[in-house]
């Protein structure tokens, strides 16, 4: 299918049509509307007289049924699609008709979307079908949660928002119908010159209530919780629409998906595709009817839409450090928050002063770096979220080839709130060996029905690291709560494996969802058997016998899903020397004559015998079950994107490979 892909491709190299791709880039007005003329060769027939604006009611139907006339004449059925698998295809949308493209575009297929794609004009990265496929399984995993807890509880949700004179939505927001109900919309702007004189006075800000008093909801009046609306999804950054599309195709019970992006470029794909998914069958109509396409910074119709989203997915190029102010406050009560960042050079260590001004955070260039790129990003969405009372709790967070990718629910809650600094430390990295030490940045003391938040207590550790006698440098503060619930974990695999052909880069994710269920959740950071034996200069031991040494010293230990080498543990750093100072015992190295880390070290006796008898747990999951942990990438140049709009290296949408100036920048 590959090679006919590339047929494809070469048979008709793309011409860019004279007639749209020299003028200039599509221009949205303020709402959202997009000039017919700019949608491409698409437009002519199926954009005609239709205006993209946000809030009109789509306008692919009639051309689904009989009314497709106009639609039949450019659209030919042709034998297959570019896809990457036509076998799931097929099991995916078995009913469907297959389109040809238009001229000067080719189809991209993933999961149950098909994207029209013309060179470089709106961003697309095929490895980022794992980021994708992974967001869809979380986002099943939070509806069915969020179905059962609705059912369970009585409590309405905490989304109190600003009202009346006070309301932060503009009136005209075209995305706002699609959000509330009209009597919610009503009461939302409703101003105090509306309402019957109660005598109150109604110009104080209401007060924030206590964790455990009634919550009021939506509106003022305590009331019973407002039934379970279908899930308000925003794509923030939505580029061609592809994510869009796949949750209102895939995902059940969707009110609508936002599709937002800032160039007008995209939001032309957006409604271009849109139209073409909704063209192969009257289903797929019916659900890609529920994308709304919107145009605009995603930052500001984040803070103009407070609590109105059930779940935000943010997938910048870089960083999304300026998108989590906005995130935090869009996100209703209990929603879910996923958040991407590529940033990974920032994050992980290179520019420290950089990651600083950007995260708040000060990172160490170690070898956990990876699973400290995720601890930082959710240290700082939490910070983000505390300023306006809120609070997250990680159900998955991962490092995935160049990129992290967070999924946090966000809650309201002014006690949990205070918790904040209880849940970040500081982290001691010795610059001599690879031990480490956090320290909480705060604690919580109760006594009694009291609770008193103080200054974390430290310093943790002393001014020379006790097993080599280097100093230590300081980073932080990161997030050291877990950055998992386990138990979504493992529902999410389970689901997935139940659903396999759902899931394009189902090797990935699963590989992925396997690695990440083995961990130890309430162990941060980890430690490398290769670079510590490296300190000692010898060569490693089978990871098996050492995690098996460390479990009989009578510790925990785990793989982690971000380094295949990496070694979770609540050992202490010595205990893990002493294993290794045996280990040398039973392998000598040659004596190095200076004093380096690894001499001092090794000048000191093991306090404890290894036990290298092998158990059980030291294998990890993965070996018991057979699957791949790390499975090698499916292609080549699977890494970042440029950005849209760039010309492409050698043409062709499979080259799309960077130069290592551009990897550098777009990690910036
Ligand atoms: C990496 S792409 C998104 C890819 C897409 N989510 C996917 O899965 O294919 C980033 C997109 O963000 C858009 N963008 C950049 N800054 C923005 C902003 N402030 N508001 C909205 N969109 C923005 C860019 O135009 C680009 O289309
Ligand atoms: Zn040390």
């Amino acid at each position: 299918m590959r090679s006919l892909l590339r047929r494809r491709h070469n048979s008709s190299p793309a011409p860019r049509p004279s007639t749209t791709s020299h003028r200039r880039p599509a221009r949205a007005n303020a709402h959202g509307t997009i000039a017919r003329r700019a949608l491409g060769p698409l437009g002519a027939f199926i954009h005609r007289g239709v205006k993209f604006a946000p809030g009109l009611p789509p306008p692919h139907a009639s051309h689904v049924g009989g009314g497709g006339a106009s639609v039949h004449h450019r659209v030919r059925h042709i034998a297959s699609a570019l896809v990457t698998d036509a076998r799931a295809l097929m099991t995916l949308t078995p009913n469907e008709k297959t389109l040809d493209p238009p001229e000067g575009f080719t189809v991209l297929q993933e999961g149950k979307a098909r994207i029209l794609q013309r060179e470089n004009d709106v961003f697309y990265n095929k490895a980022q079908v794992v980021n994708r496929d992974l967001s869809l399984s979380v986002m099943r995993q939070f509806q069915k949660v969020r179905a059962k807890e609705h059912a369970e509880t009585k409590r309405a949700p905490k989304n109190r928002r600003l009202k009346g004179d006070m309301c932060v939505t503009p009136r005209d927001s075209k995305i706002l119908p699609h959000l509330m109900t009209p009597q919610e919309i009503e009461d939302m702007f409703r101003t105090k010159h509306d309402e019957p004189e109660t005598g109150d006075d109604d110009k104080k800000e209401p007060r924030d209530k206590k964790d455990g008093e009634p919550e009021t909801g939506d509106d003022e009046t305590p009331r019973e919780k407002p039934p379970l609306k279908p899930v308000r999804i925003l794509e923030g950054m939505a580029a061609s629409g592809l994510r869009a599309i796949r949750y209102a195709r895939e995902l059940d019970d969707v009110g609508c998906v936002v599709a937002n992006d800032l160039d007008p470029t995209a939001i032309a794909s957006i409604a271009r595709n849109v139209e073409f998914n909704a063209a192969h069958s009257a289903e797929a109509a019916d659900r890609v009817n529920k994308v709304v396409p919107s145009a605009g910074d995603v930052r500001m119709l984040m803070m103009q839409h407070e609590k109105m989203f059930d779940a935000v997915d943010l997938d910048p190029y870089g960083t999304p450090s300026t998108l989590l102010d906005g995130a935090v406050q869009t996100v209703a009560d209990g929603g879910l928050l996923l958040v991407t960042a590529t940033d990974m050079a920032v994050l992980c260590g290179n520019n420290g002063e950089v990651c600083w001004t950007k995260y708040g955070a000060y990172p160490h260039r170690a070898k956990y770096c990876h699973e400290q790129a995720v601890r930082i990003l959710l240290g700082s969405i939490d910070a983000a979220a505390g300023k306006y009372k809120r609070h997250i709790v990680p159900v998955m967070s991962v490092s995935v080839d160049f990129y992290i990718r967070c999924f946090v629910r966000v809650y309201t809650s002014a006690q949990q709130a205070k918790l904040a600094p209880t849940k970040v430390s500081y982290v001691y990295q010795c610059v001599g060996c690879d031990t480490f030490e956090c320290q909480p940045v705060g604690k919580a003391v109760t006594k009694g029905n009291s609770t008193k938040f103080q200054a974390g207590s430290g310093p943790v550790v002393p001014r020379e690291c006790p097993n080599c006698g280097w100093h230590y440098n300081m980073g932080g503060p990161f997030w050291t709560e877990p950055i998992h619930d386990m138990e979504w974990v493992d529902a999410i695999k389970k689901q997935v494996e139940e659903n396999k052909a759902m899931y394009p880069g189902y090797d990935k994710i699963h590989a992925l969802l396997t690695t990440v269920s083995e961990e130890l959740v309430d162990v941060p950071l980890h430690y490398d058997i290769h670079s510590m034996s490296h300190c000692l200069r010898v060569t490693p031991p089978p990871m098996a016998l050492f995690r098996s040494a460390v479990i009989n010293a009578g510790y925990r230990v785990s793989p982690a899903h971000c380094n295949p080498l990496a070694v979770k543990t609540d050992a202490p750093a010595k205990v893990l020397w002493d294993i290794l100072r045996c280990w040398v015992k039973e392998h000598p190295v040659k004596p190095i004559p200076e004093k380096t880390p690894g001499v001092v070290i090794l000048s000191k006796e093991p306090e404890l015998v290894a036990n290298w008898t092998r158990v059980h747990g030291a294998f990890t999951k993965a070996q018991r079950e057979g699957v791949t942990r790390f499975p090698s990438n499916p292609e080549e140049n699977w890494g970042p994107k440029m950005r849209a709009g760039r010309p492409v290296p050698g043409g062709g949408l499979e080259k799309q490979g960077m130069t290592k100036k551009q990897r550098t920048e777009a990690s910036k």
